[in-house]
This record gives C-alpha cells, sequence and structure tokens, in this order.
C-alpha cells in the first residue's frame, strides 16, 4: 500500500509521474458516463507499463471457456468486458522524436480527477533526448450529457526551441483484451475512412456481430488563432489518423481539440452506425469544447445533488467517499434496463460479466436513496427479463423447475467456470428475491409486483423448493453441498444464511401473491395461468418455511455458519501473524478452507438484510463471534459490519471497518488497483454512512432514521431520495437536522420520533447518539 495521492475535498491528485503506480492511476483517474468510459491511459503513446482500456457498456465477447478439467453444467463460454476502440489517442512527434514519458524526463506533473465537474486534467513538462522541452496540458471528458461524446483539449508548448510539431489524432481499434483466454484478438474491421479533419472505423466482434463505430474530428488552434493546416490522411488495419505537421516557434501554444463519437448496433441498426456516428460528432464539434466542458459540469452539478455526501472535519474522508460516488454515478445512469454494474464499472476488464450479486445485494440501495426509482427499477427489470434464461439454466444442472440465476452475467447466460461457485453459491438468487422486496419496501411501487416482481419470486421459490430436501430422521428440510457468501468454505452443508434466505424468499413470494389476489384479482388470474401455479406449491413452501434446518449454538446463542462449523479451530484473526495476511495470497487454499477464516460477511449478511427480524442481543452475540475471525479480504466484506457495528453501538469497530471500505482503492488496500477499481463495493462504502452512521431503514412506509457520529467528525450530511422527496440529513453530535429540498412532504422517524417535513421546509431532533 503506497498512499501517494493528494487529500482534496473534491479532486483526485497525483502530483509526480511514478512508472510504477502508473497502472494504478489508470484505473483510480478512470472516466465514463454509463454508457462507455475507460481507464485513464495518455492520449500520447506510452511505450511503459499500461493496462489499456476503452469500454463499450454491453459491448462483450463470449470468449472460449478455459478449465483444467471440465465439468458437466460449466458454460462453454465466458463472457468477457470488451476493450474496444481506442478514441483518446493523439500522437505527438518533436522534430522526428515521438513524445513518450517513459522515453523523456518528466519534471513536472500533474493529473487531476475533478469529481465536482466530471473532467480528467493533466499537466506535465517533459524533456526529450536532445533536451528539448514541453509543456503539455489536457483535460478530457466522457460527455454525461451527450453519452456518445468524449473530447479533449490537448495544448502543447515548446519551451525551448523552434521546430516541426507533428500531430496525429486518430482511433485504433487494433487492440487486445488483456485476460483473453486464447491470447486472440476480439476484432474484425468493417470500414473505415480518413481524411483531413478526422475519420472513422467501424469495427464488430469476431462472436455475436456486435458492431461499433468511432468516429473523429478535430480543431488545431496555434496561439489562439485556427489553423488549417494539411493532414495527411493515415490508413491501416483497424486504424485511421490524421497526421498535421507544424512549425512551431519556441513558446507558441498548440491546442488540438479532437472529438469522437462511439456509437453500437445495441443502439442502431448496422447502416445507420457511420451517419448516428457522425450525427452526434457534428453536433459535438460545433457546440464547442467550451460547451461540452459546461454542460459537463451541469450534469455532474445535478448529479451531487441527487447523491453528495458532506463530511466536515476529515478531508480525507470526505475525498474517499466523493470518489466511491462519483464512480458510482459514471458506471451506471440507468435509462437501459439492458446494462448493469460489473464490479470494475469501466475501471479494467478483470472479472468478466457485469452483474453479480453484488448489484442487488449492494448496488441497489444505493441507486434507491440517490436517484430516481425508475433507476432502480431498470435493474430489477434488468433480471426479469433474463429469467428465461435463468430457467434454463436451471434445467441445465438438472432442476425440474424453477430458476437459478447465474453468478456473473452479461446477458442471462452464466459465465463463472469453478464448480463450487457456479453450482454451489446458489444464494445469489436469494439477493436477486430480497432486492424486489427491497425496492417494493423502499418506493411502495406495490405494482412492480404484478408487473415483473412476481414471476421471478415464483421461479426462484420453485429452485429453492427443488435445491432442499426433507429429512425424516430430523422432520427437516435442509440444504446440502452450497458456498455460502463466505467463499473460504466450499461445498458445506446447511449455510445458514442461503436456508435463511431460501425460506424468506419462498415466505416473500407467499406475501405477494396474497397482495395481488387481494389487490389486482386479474392480473393475479393472468399469472397464476401463466406460472401454471399449483395449490400444492404453495403448501410445500408453507411447509418448507416452517420445517426449515437452521444450525444454531445454544450455548453460545449463535447461527452456525454450516453444520461443521464449531469443529473448527477458532482462533481470532488478530492473533495470525501479520506476515500471514491477506490469507488468500499467503496460504494455500487447502489450509483456507479448512480455517476458520471468514473472507465476508456470512451470518452476518443475513442478519443485515433480515434486520427486523433479529433483536440486538442475537445480532451483537453473533457478531462478536464471527467479525474477530473475519478477513475481510472481499471488498464487500467490511460495509456490513460497519452497518452492523453502527447499530450495535461499536463506534470504533463502525469506523475501522468504514475506512476499510472507503478508501479502499485510493490508498491501493488489496493491492490490486492496478486491475480497476472495485466498484461494486463503492456502493457498500455509501450503505456504510448512509445505513451505517446515519441509520436508515424504511418500515411499514415510513423512513426510520437513527443517526449517530461516528466520532472523527464534526458533522456529516447525506441526500435521500424518498418517495417524491429530496432531503439532506445533517448530523452533528448533538443534533440531527433534516430539509427538505422538495415541496413533497416526508414523514420519517427519528431516533424513534415521529416528524412531518413540510416541502421545502426543516426539523431538527436533538441528540445523535447511538441508541444501542
Ligand atoms: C466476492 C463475491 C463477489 C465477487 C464480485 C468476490 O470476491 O466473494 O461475493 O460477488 O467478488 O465482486
Amino acid at each position: 500500500m503506497k498512499q501517494y495521492l493528494k487529500i482534496d475535498e473534491w479532486s483526485i491528485i497525483e502530483e509526480s509521474f511514478d512508472p510504477h503506480t502508473q497502472e494504478i492511476s489508470e484505473s483510480i483517474f478512470s472516466i465514463g458516463n454509463g454508457y462507455m468510459g475507460g481507464r485513464a491511459n495518455f492520449e500520447e503513446q506510452y511505450s511503459g507499463q499500461s493496462l489499456q482500456g476503452s469500454y463499450m457498456a454491453g459491448v462483450y465477447y463470449p470468449d472460449k471457456t478455459r478449465v483444467g478439467w471440465w465439468k458437466n453444467g460449466y458454460p462453454e463460454y465466458f463472457a468477457k468486458v470488451l476493450n474496444s476502440t481506442n478514441w483518446i489517442g493523439i500522437n505527438i512527434d518533436i522534430d522526428g522524436t515521438p513524445l513518450d514519458l517513459a522515453a523523456c524526463t518528466v519534471t513536472q506533473f500533474r493529473r487531476v480527477l475533478n469529481m465536482k465537474e466530471g473532467t480528467l486534467f493533466r499537466s506535465f513538462t517533459a524533456e526529450l533526448e536532445g533536451g528539448k522541452q514541453v509543456q503539455v496540458e489536457s483535460i478530457r471528458i466522457v460527455s454525461m450529457a451527450r453519452h456518445e461524446i468524449g473530447a479533449i483539449r490537448y495544448a502543447v508548448t515548446p519551451l525551448n526551441f523552434a521546430g516541426t510539431l507533428t500531430v496525429t489524432p486518430y482511433l485504433d481499434g487494433d487492440i487486445k483484451n488483456k485476460d483473453s483466454n486464447y491470447d486472440e484478438k476480439f476484432w474484425n474491421e468493417v470500414e473505415k475512412k480518413s481524411g483531413t479533419e478526422g475519420g472513422y472505423l467501424t469495427l464488430k466482434t469476431k462472436k455475436l456481430d456486435f458492431h461499433v463505430t468511432s468516429a473523429f474530428a478535430f480543431d488545431i488552434v496555434v496561439n489562439g488563432e485556427k489553423v488549417t493546416a494539411e493532414a495527411e490522411a493515415l490508413e491501416q488495419e483497424k486504424y485511421v489518423g490524421s497526421k498535421v505537421a507544424l512549425s512551431v516557434q519556441q513558446g507558441d501554444q498548440v491546442v488540438i481539440y479532437k472529438y469522437a463519437a462511439n456509437v453500437t448496433s445495441r443502439n442502431y441498426g448496422l447502416g445507420q452506425l457511420v451517419e448516428a456516428a457522425h450525427s452526434a460528432l457534428n453536433g459535438a464539434r460545433e457546440a464547442g469544447f467550451v460547451t461540452l466542458l459546461n454542460e459537463q459540469a451541469a450534469a455532474w452539478g445535478d448529479k451531487w445533488k441527487e447523491s453528495d455526501i458532506i463530511i466536515e472535519g476529515d478531508v480525507s474522508a470526505q475525498q474517499a467517499i466523493r470518489f466511491n460516488i462519483f464512480q458510482l454515478n459514471q458506471t451506471y445512469t440507468g435509462e437501459d434496463d439492458r446494462l448493469n454494474i460489473g464490479p470494475k464499472g469501466f475501471t479494467g476488464e478483470k472479472y468478466g460479466g457485469s452483474t453479480y450479486w453484488d448489484t442487488e445485494a449492494y448496488c441497489v440501495p444505493f441507486y434507491l436513496s440517490t436517484a430516481d426509482s425508475s433507476i432502480s427499477r431498470n435493474l430489477l427489470i434488468y433480471r426479469y427479463k433474463h429469467l428465461e434464461k435463468a430457467k434454463e439454466n436451471a434445467r441445465k444442472l438438472g432442476f425440474k423447475k424453477g430458476a437459478l440465476y447465474p453468478m456473473v452475467t452479461m446477458n442471462g447466460e452464466e459465465c463463472h467456470n469453478e464448480w463450487e461457485i457456479t453450482f454451489e453459491e446458489i444464494h445469489r438468487n436469494g439477493a436477486i428475491a430480497h432486492a424486489i422486496y427491497n425496492y417494493v419496501n423502499y418506493t411502495g411501487d406495490k405494482a412492480y409486483l404484478g408487473q415483473y416482481g412476481l414471476e421471478v419470486l415464483v421461479e426462484i421459490s420453485r429452485f429453492w423448493e427443488e435445491r432442499v430436501h426433507y429429512v425424516p430422521r430430523k422432520d427437516q428440510y435442509v440444504m446440502l453441498g452450497v458456498t455460502g457468501p463466505n467463499e473460504y468454505e466450499n461445498n458445506v452443508n446447511n449455510n445458514w444464511y442461503t436456508n435463511r434466505i431460501a425460506s424468506w424468499t419462498m415466505e416473500y413470494t407467499l406475501e405477494a401473491l396474497k397482495y395481488l389476489q387481494e389487490n389486482e384479482a386479474a392480473r393475479y388470474a393472468e399469472l397464476a395461468d401463466k406460472l401454471e401455479l399449483q395449490d400444492s406449491e404453495t403448501s410445500k413452501w408453507n411447509e418448507i418455511i416452517s420445517k426449515m434446518y437452521y444450525p444454531s449454538d445454544e450455548e453460545l446463542g449463535i447461527f452456525l455458519q454450516q453444520d461443521g462449523f464449531l469443529d473448527k479451530e477458532i482462533i481470532p484473526v488478530k492473533e495470525v501473524a501479520p506476515e500471514n495476511l491477506p490469507l488468500n495470497q499467503k496460504w494455500s487454499w487447502d489450509r483456507i478452507l479448512r480455517s476458520c477464516y471468514i473472507k465476508q460477511a456470512d451470518v452476518l449478511q443475513g442478519l443485515y438484510f433480515l434486520g427486523d427480524r433479529y433483536d440486538l442481543d442475537t445480532k451483537k452475540r453473533n457478531f462478536d463471534f464471527y467479525e474477530p475471525i473475519t478477513v475481510h479480504e472481499s471488498s464487500l466484506s467490511p460495509c456490513i459490519h460497519a452497518i452492523l457495528a453502527c447499530e450495535l453501538g461499536y463506534k470504533e469497530k463502525a469506523y475501522e471497518m468504514y475506512l476499510r471500505t472507503s478508501r479502499l482503492d485510493l490508498d491501493n488496500y488489496n493491492n490490486d488497483t492496478e486491475d480497476g477499481c472495485h466498484t461494486t463495493s463503492m456502493a457498500g462504502t455509501w450503505m456504510s454512512v448512509v445505513h451505517g452512521f446515519g441509520g436508515l431503514r424504511v418500515q411499514a412506509d415510513r423512513l426510520i432514521l437513527n443517526p449517530s457520529n461516528p466520532g472523527h467528525w464534526t458533522s456529516y450530511s447525506f441526500k435521500i431520495m424518498f418517495r417524491g422527496s429530496r432531503l439532506k440529513v445533517n448530523v452533528t453530535d448533538a443534533q440531527v437536522t433534516v430539509t427538505n429540498e422538495t415541496d413533497v412532504p416526508a414523514a420519517l422517524t427519528i431516533h424513534g420520533k415521529e416528524y412531518t417535513v413540510n416541502g421545502l421546509g426543516s426539523v431538527t431532533a436533538e441528540g445523535s447518539s447511538v441508541t444501542a
């Protein structure tokens, strides 16, 4: 772990150039807009260590699976997040020598991610071999207002020479995925054209026929005057560029404005792509760079209005939480229900696929509170649209009915291929059902159940029904051979969390059926018919609910992570020598599997999800037992612990967990940020503040707040959208103030007392200490 970024409230700042941290910075300074995005690669050529990454949401590649030993049921293909055309490139050449920071002396360097306005800035002074010095300043955006557009202002000044400066803005589709299973390139060229003012390039994927057309145009301005220099059109395979040679004097400022549009066959017919790209491109170029920057600042202003968290008295915490919110908002904007939130967003290609249970368990709560409810609804509809594939997946594994959603997916098909996860980590189905509950409970949109939710719930319940089995000797239902959220144990029997979320799903499905029967009888009849719902099924679910087996230990008063858990040697993590941590890098897998150490919240995940069903003492006993043996080696772990610790009044533990999640990437805590950021866990960081310190819950159509000040901040405030109102909750040691920023009144409970915040009004509740 090396902290090299400057602490600032609104920006991420790097003040010197170090090739060793270049790939980490490429991840951290990534920019995107939900539709496309990419790593903070340099515009000019760079021969040093770098992971090139430019991604178009929803454009993927089914790479043929590679495993050591094939197991029936494995997916044939593994969908890869696809590196696509590099549209940012602008090569610079000075009197025949390329500008390449890996081959120069860099005397000044500054890189700034301005999160308030959504820009990536870089400036540097470099001395080339032979002593020629140039100063460069670039600013880049991926436009939030015009999703298909990216734009760059790139300014070069010769500091100590006069000569020929050659600039080559280009598009390069001859790119690779680092994680390609067979070292193949995934793109073929379809068409291209280069000219004196830009060009375009259409590529298609070798499988599935995704087409992407990128078009670029540029303007050159020297000392404030637009120049129309003769450009040489360049074409190579999967490459177009325009080369312009300029005679420059010492001190001249040469500014290149590069505009790029990227459009895909996901949104246009094949015959429309080139025209669509040019129409977006021309609009952006006519608007001009300054207008694009202003639009960008305004769009980000709107995002921050809905989702900002302000922390007073701790700039490092302030920067971290804004970084997390920024990354989430630039990864998923919610207009397109075919898209989702990959664990690395647009910051890297690792993990493949775009959808894990991370979306439902961690991201849905973030978008529910910080954006219009249509956005979280779209995340749910995404799964509805994959229901047929989830049913096919269950059939493939031998189930006669029901749906098993994949552990990782892009298009509804499974693309994970480790048996203990693909076949056994089935608790993911429960998170998908729980997100439906969460959405309906938060928004009050019960109509969702009849429209989409119920079908998913019924098919998931059917899966659970078949997956459990009855043991006459126990007169109970058990579930064998599963992997719980703690992936440091596989193929265990009766993982408490999985059994619990399975029976909860059936309970909620029955509740949803009853609601529909009583309130939307016609729709109920229609769905019962479509689903061929049998009375025998619902009575079976009731029986399973009443006879589900939950491993527990009476003496310790805890739920057992699985049947055999207490046979393990229980030694707290604090007694493990630090050189053995992280275990996943230091111990053999065999040793990890036999140990008591837990990767991420498991029993505690259930106590968080179903928090209103368990009392504080139960939560406390389980937390006190499990947290000390948890190594938090999944980025999704600390946040759940932070939330429960807040509820239990464990202030220091809560803060320790919060710090661990919030600066995970900024401080490269897990030593893997170069692969990309941990985007989905960033929603967990937000949850630590709002569900943890803020104590936000929604019960019986009411917003509940139990805020506490973690003790390291003067005050903090967060925004929440709730049923038409947008509230700002400000917490100090002495009081909680809720200000309504809309004219829709909101009813809420603060520390157990009921309030109504009128439109544009505010209420103040005394005290902010933890009530435990
Ligand atoms: C975690 C899973 C998670 C996945 C993607 C794994 O390390 O154990 O729970 O879904 O990462 O974030």
